[in-house]
């Protein structure tokens, strides 16, 4: 792990467009500080798709085709903190429905928590957590023959570039049979004066965010990132329908990372690329599904229509 960490740091910044990657953010630090986020106003993602777990469960029951008669895994890719599922959780529980859930994530941390708080709050659901990668926990249900729902939420696949999430969306694919569901949770392109706050919110959260990357390699690779000589940039038009993320250099500066015992320039105004936040529509969606076996279904969006929920078939 450390290993790959530093391996990329060191391709990332030797590189004449400078990068790191997004994944590096969740570290203990990276993911209390995502918590902050998804509370703050001018993240909507989160009330978004909160507004149709909670109006509209029947619709996301309806929709998964789901029978009380039948059991089914309701499996979550990075479950985090479950705030959403509950929503769904609460109602299946209500009404009488053989499940089980199956909350997947990288963190065995997050995964207690959710454990515990879920035990306390539904006594009934049984929940079988999973640590580890998607794909290697996936790749071992195949042979169970219950039928899954997939849950994959908060717009969480906008990190990849369409065709890494092209791939992505095939493996899962290829980890379903036939008739398995997806939900898979979306953000919607719209316009620059709702998408940007999100990522420049007021209070400097996703600053802190974006910085803790460099106070990782710090802390990991023992470098020597001065914080207050970065600035945070995000970027987002409609056209492109991606909101990205940058660290600028805010002056000439040469940082040593001792654990590859090499250094860096950066020129004042030099940017690294952090982040990519794909927003998505109907096109870009269907063009990620193309070839990966999965059918439509619906969407369901907010009252806002800023967020959509998919609902996939494997065929
Ligand atoms: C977790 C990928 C959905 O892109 O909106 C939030 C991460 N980065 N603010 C997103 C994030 C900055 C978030 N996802």
């Amino acid at each position: 792990m450390i290993n790959n960490f530093k391996n990329d740091v060191n391709e990332g910044l030797s590189k004449v467009n400078k990068t790191l990657s997004s994944k590096y953010f969740y570290d203990k630090k990276g993911d209390a500080i995502f918590v902050e986020i998804m509370n703050m106003p001018e993240y909507y993602l989160t009330n978004a798709e909160m507004d149709i777990f909670k109006n509209q469960t029947q619709n996301i029951i309806d929709s998964l085709k789901l029978q009380k008669d039948t059991f089914f895994e309701l499996v979550e890719l990075g479950a985090g903190d479950g705030t959403k599922t509950k929503q769904l959780l609460q109602k299946l529980d209500d009404d009488g429905y053989d499940f089980e859930y199956v909350p997947i994530d990288i963190s065995q941390n997050a995964l207690n928590q959710l454990e515990t708080t879920l035990h306390k709050e539904f006594p009934n659901v049984n929940v079988s957590k999973r640590q580890g990668e998607y794909f290697k926990i996936l790749s071992s249900f195949k042979d169970t023959k219950a039928p899954k729902v997939v849950l994959f939420l908060g717009s969480n696949i906008g990190n990849l570039l369409d065709d890494n999430a092209k791939r992505f969306v095939a493996s899962l694919s290829e980890s379903l049979n036939t008739n398995d569901k997806i939900l898979l949770g979306v953000d919607l392109i719209k316009s620059v004066d709702i998408v940007l706050p999100a990522y420049n919110d007021k209070q400097g959260i996703t600053k802190r965010f974006n910085l803790n990357v460099l106070e990782r390699i710090n802390r990991e690779l023992e470098g020597d990132f001065n914080l207050d000589e970065f600035d945070h940039l995000p970027e987002y038009t409609v056209v492109e329908g991606i909101a990205k993320s940058y660290l600028v250099s805010k002056i000439d500066q040469i940082v040593t990372i001792d654990s590859l015992n090499k250094s860096f320039v950066f020129k004042k105004g030099e940017k690294i690329h952090t982040e990519i936040s794909r927003k998505y529509n109907d096109d870009i969606i269907n063009n990620i599904l193309k070839d990966s076996q999965l059918k439509l279904i619906t969407r369901l969006t907010d009252c806002k229509h800023y967020f959509a929920d998919y609902i996939l078939e494997k065929v």
